[in-house]
């Protein structure tokens, strides 16, 4: 287990004694979400910074601390490499078991399959040259490790997803969409993460990642469902107002020291 994983663990067990490990979690996740969210939907702020507070209340000043800590250890850990993270950590905390059975996949088995629905470079250049993009669909995203495996299998292709890969992603369990919402924020990839049901097609709440709003990708995904060339129920609840100055998209370089290659 690496150094930040065992950060995380150790800070959760230090507010442990006081408070179920199942519900720390999830709080922290929930606040993590609400607060990345509200820096860039403010159509959802005032709802989002209302549950902020009301999920603060059931903690002491010293513990609420603790949670951008928790979050410092995800983006540092986030940083050293493309992972499913958060889903790690679930698992170590023993939470998979507890309620639900939620058992996520292994990253390198997400990585292996994502190297084969990506195939090559060509091939993915190809279908990027369609419409300058692609989108990808998770109908039960856990925590997005096939999502963040997917991003990273194109990146490593040399090529952006940053600028070229819109993601879609579901899970009926509000948790686990908050831990994708965390990864794919600090990961910057341009997603909207749907609590919901895939089944039944029911949508309770929408997640837009900076990436997506600071991409201006509602009115990407508008244009191209104008065009014909999306299909609908991928734009249909994409109302976030998409901000004036849209972020400039360098390809993703990683050094091996200095400014963070996150954002
Ligand atoms: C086995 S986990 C896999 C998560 C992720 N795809 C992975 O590979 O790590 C299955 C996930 O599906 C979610 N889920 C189950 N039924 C669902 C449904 N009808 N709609 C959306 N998500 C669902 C669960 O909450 C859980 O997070």
């Amino acid at each position: 287990m690496n150094a930040r994983r065992q950060n995380i663990l150790r800070l959760f067990q230090s507010m442990g004694y006081r408070h179920d490990t199942y519900k720390l979690f999830a709080d922290f996740c929930e606040l993590a979400a609400l607060s990345l969210s509200n820096a860039v939907d403010p159509a959802q702020r005032e709802g989002r910074e209302a549950r902020y507070l009301q999920i603060v209340k059931g903690y002491t000043r010293e513990e609420v601390e603790l949670f951008p800590r928790v979050l410092a250890e995800v983006t540092l850990g986030l940083e050293e490499g493309a992972t499913d993270l958060l889903g790690a950590v679930f698992h170590d905390l023993e939470l998979h078991n507890k309620y639900r059975g939620q058992f996520f996949t292994p990253f390198e088995i997400c990585r292996m399959m994502a190297s084969m629905i990506v195939g090559s470079k060509e091939d993915l250049r190809r279908l990027i040259e369609q419409r300058g993009y692609i989108t990808a669909c998770e109908p039960a995203c856990g925590a997005g490790a096939m999502v963040i495996a997917l991003a990273e299998t194109i990146r490593e292709l040399g090529i952006n997803y940053q600028r070229h890969l819109h993601v879609t992603a579901v899970d009926v369990d509000a948790k686990a969409a908050h831990m994708a919402y965390i990864q794919f924020s600090l990961l910057h990839i341009p997603a909207v993460v749907v609590v919901g049901n895939s089944l039944s097609l029911e949508e309770r709440e929408h997640w837009y990642t900076p990436a997506h709003v600071l991409g201006g990708w509602t009115g990407k995904l508008q244009r191209a469902q104008a065009a014909g060339l999306v299909e609908v129920e991928e734009v249909a609840e994409l109302a976030v107002p998409t901000p004036a100055a849209s972020r400039p998209s360098a390809p993703v370089t990683l050094p091996a020291v200095g400014q963070m290659t996150l954002f």
